[in-house]
């Protein structure tokens, strides 16, 4: 081989990376995350906020994050965004969205991205509006930075947005400035600007929390129809089990910075298999069901994650950590592995026969009238000693 040739396959090889760098033509789920860790130095020592975290999610989907405050589920879902302030941040790992990883991407690159392709609603609505402008022109911007149109067009789009995410004479508010809206309504208009650009990823981090219920269900109409009509891959991130039962397709548990228990959303549901899980079932309110299950808070407070506690970091609040031989739950991180019901189902946990566990002595205290249903219709979900 010639030195010309060698050096046009050397440049062939560098225009392929660099188109699979750039995204089209990709196969595979459209975001990728694996073994992301996030860790932020501080004074008092590192708080490592997520540790080794894999997940994909295909376009079309929804993945629900769920786990209690401080567990690692904004700063996961911010890492897919970039929006880290990567001096102040030690991120390893790697995310893919759309083919491109996005680990290392410089800031004007990712910019492009963010806000198009990829948006994120999030949690707290004040941060994400600015207070010198008022609300259609951040919409505006939002679309004018993803879409050549005039400013009219753009307004008008701004206009539209915000009649679909219920704000009344939307015409009459679209120049109402941030502090001239309801907390509610500025979470609207926030979701109003994640979507201004049909995203083919959606993040939406607690979207819901600050409204009521009525226009809640509005919402996540709103985020089903952008589903339908552009494919788009959805992550919602909540403490409401029913939002995650109704949206998600996928359920991602999350303790003290770590994915605990990762399967399919009716399969988790019903099956769970961590016990930190069976907590987080245990303290749902169910206002609708006539049920005689008791509300059962998780004891304890939530690990540091500055000096998080050994082996398993659900063990010192753990019910049922008594169950595994030895001292293992104390000593021993337990991988995330396949569950007892399939590939699917992912649990991390020592123990051995979660699911007798589940159904002798955890849903016979949480939903004794599920056991009950389940004994009259012969489902497998009957406690052994009423088969
Ligand atoms: N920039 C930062 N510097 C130091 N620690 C941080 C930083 N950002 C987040 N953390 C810490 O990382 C941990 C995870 O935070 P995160 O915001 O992801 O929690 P969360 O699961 O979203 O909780 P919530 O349900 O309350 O929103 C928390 O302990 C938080 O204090
Ligand atoms: S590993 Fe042990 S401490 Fe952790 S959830 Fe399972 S039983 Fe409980
Ligand atoms: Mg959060």
């Amino acid at each position: 081989m010639t030195e010309a040739s060698n050096f046009l396959t050397e440049q062939n090889a560098r225009e392929a990376d660099q188109r699979r760098a750039d995204g089209p033509g990709f196969e595979g789920p459209y975001l990728v995350v694996e073994n992301l860790h996030v860790s932020f130095p501080t004074a008092d020592g590192t708080v490592q906020a997520v540790t080794d975290m894999s997940y994909s999610l295909e376009q079309g989907k929804t993945l629900g994050i769920v786990g209690e405050s401080g567990s690692g589920k904004s700063v996961s879902s911010m890492a897919i965004m970039g929006l880290h302030d990567m001096k102040r941040t030690h991120m390893t790992g790697s995310i893919r969205v759309g083919g491109r990883e996005i680990v290392g991407l410089s800031n004007n690159k990712m910019q492009s991205l963010r806000g198009g392709e990829v948006a994120m609603i999030f949690q707290d609505p004040l941060s994400s509006l600015h207070p010198f402008y008022s609300i259609g022109s951040q919409i505006s911007e939002a679309y004018l930075a993803h879409n050549k149109v005039s400013r009219s067009k753009a307004k008008a789009k701004a206009v539209e947005m915000l009649d679909r995410v219920g704000i009344p004479q939307a015409r009459s508010r679209v120049d109402d400035y941030p502090h001239q809206f309801s907390g509610g309504m500025r979470q609207r208009a926030m979701i109003a600007m994640a979507l201004v650009n049909d995203p083919k990823l959606l993040i939406a981090d607690e979207p819901t929390t600050a409204l009521d219920v009525t226009v809640q269900a509005q919402i996540l109409d709103l985020l089903q129809e952008l589903q339908r009509d552009f494919n788009s891959a959805i992550i919602i991130i909540t403490h409401d089990l029913g939002v995650v039962a109704e949206m998600a397709d996928q359920v991602l548990v999350m303790y003290g910075g770590r994915a605990v228990e990762h399967g399919p959303t009716k399969e988790l549901l019903t099956h769970p298999e961590m016990p930190y899980t069976w907590g987080l079932l245990s303290s749902v309110p169910d206002v609708t069901a006539d049920t005689s299950g008791r509300l059962i808070p998780i004891p304890g407070n939530p690990p540091s994650l500055l000096n998080p506690p050994s082996g398993c970091s659900f063990h010192p609040r753990c019910p049922h950590r008594d169950k595994v031989p030895g001292d293992l739950c104390r000593t021993e991180l337990p991988l995330l592995v396949e569950g007892t019901r399939g590939p699917e189902h992912l649990k991390r946990c020592h123990l051995a026969n979660p699911d007798m566990i589940y159904e002798t002595e955890v849903l016979p205290e949480i939903a004794p009238d599920l056991v009950d249903l389940t004994v009259a219709d012969g489902a497998d979900h009957v406690a052994p000693e009423n088969r």
